[in-house]
């Protein structure tokens, strides 16, 4: 993409975010000074801003809105595609069975999920029949709009906790993140560049694509390939210096 398109998209985004910022009564503006304020208390004023959105119809069926979880300071963070029915009933991100096996993957380059960073690129349940929130196996992927509405919650977070590495966790997540139209197993185990709108402006964060643990769950075979990406990560870790 050239750098004016990139630009205008940037541009773009940050418009819609700072929209839905005044939409939601917000008129102060966390500045470069404020970063030292303690980054929890910043995301936790997040949360507190974001915690009745209705921006899209996601919000009128959620039982709990999932805004993330870990370390405020991560140096690394996991985007996944968005709550499914465990998380939605916890307000934790990732806790069912593809959560279980995230945590796993997490801990096999020694770290906990406590130590790093983990949210969604949107941050209610989407499901395929709402008139059965009950149900299980009711998820599907965010639609583009739902992305588009959320995706901005995402890029605060990032710009507030401003990790050195970014994992995304299957094709929508990188999607939203690196506008990069191949697919998930093209793009995974390489490193790319992400400017984020918010935070420090014109620092890339370094953003790897690897499978959805749910992927890995339903074929176990590519567990091999994305245990060689966080052997990546984990040595990216030590050579990325801090921002
Ligand atoms: N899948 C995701 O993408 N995110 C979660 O939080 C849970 C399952």
């Amino acid at each position: 993409m050239n750098r004016n398109k990139e630009f205008a998209e940037l541009l773009s985004i940050t418009r819609k975010f700072l929209e839905q910022e005044r939409d939601m009564g917000i008129k102060e503006f966390m500045q470069q000074g404020d970063e030292k304020r303690a980054e929890s208390g910043a995301l936790d004023d997040l949360a507190m801003k974001i915690k009745d959105c209705q921006n899209c119809k996601l919000g009128r069926t959620r039982t709990n809105l999932v805004f993330g979880a870990g370390n405020p300071k991560a140096e690394l963070m996991f985007v996944g595609e968005g709550p499914g029915f465990d998380e939605d009933l916890s307000g934790i991100p990732f806790v069912g069975k593809a959560g279980q096996l995230l945590t796993k993957i997490i801990e096999s380059i020694e770290l906990t999920r406590e130590e790093v960073y983990i949210s969604n690129i949107v941050k209610c349940h989407p499901m395929r029949d709402p008139t059965h929130p009950e149900m299980r196996g009711n998820d599907r992927p965010p639609t583009q709009d739902e992305v588009a509405q959320c995706l901005p919650i995402l890029f605060k977070q990032i710009g507030i906790i401003e990790p050195k590495i970014i994992c995304t966790l299957g094709s929508p997540a990188t999607r939203a993140l690196l506008n990069l139209s191949e697919g998930i197993g093209k793009l995974r185990g390489k490193f790319y560049d992400f400017y984020p709108p918010y935070g420090k402006f014109g620092e890339p964060i370094k953003v790897i694509p690897t499978y959805h643990p749910a992927y890995l769950l339903r074929d176990p075979t590519r567990k091999r390939e994305v245990w060689e990406d966080m052997k990546k990560i984990k040595k990216a870790m030590t050579s990325i210096s801090p921002h």
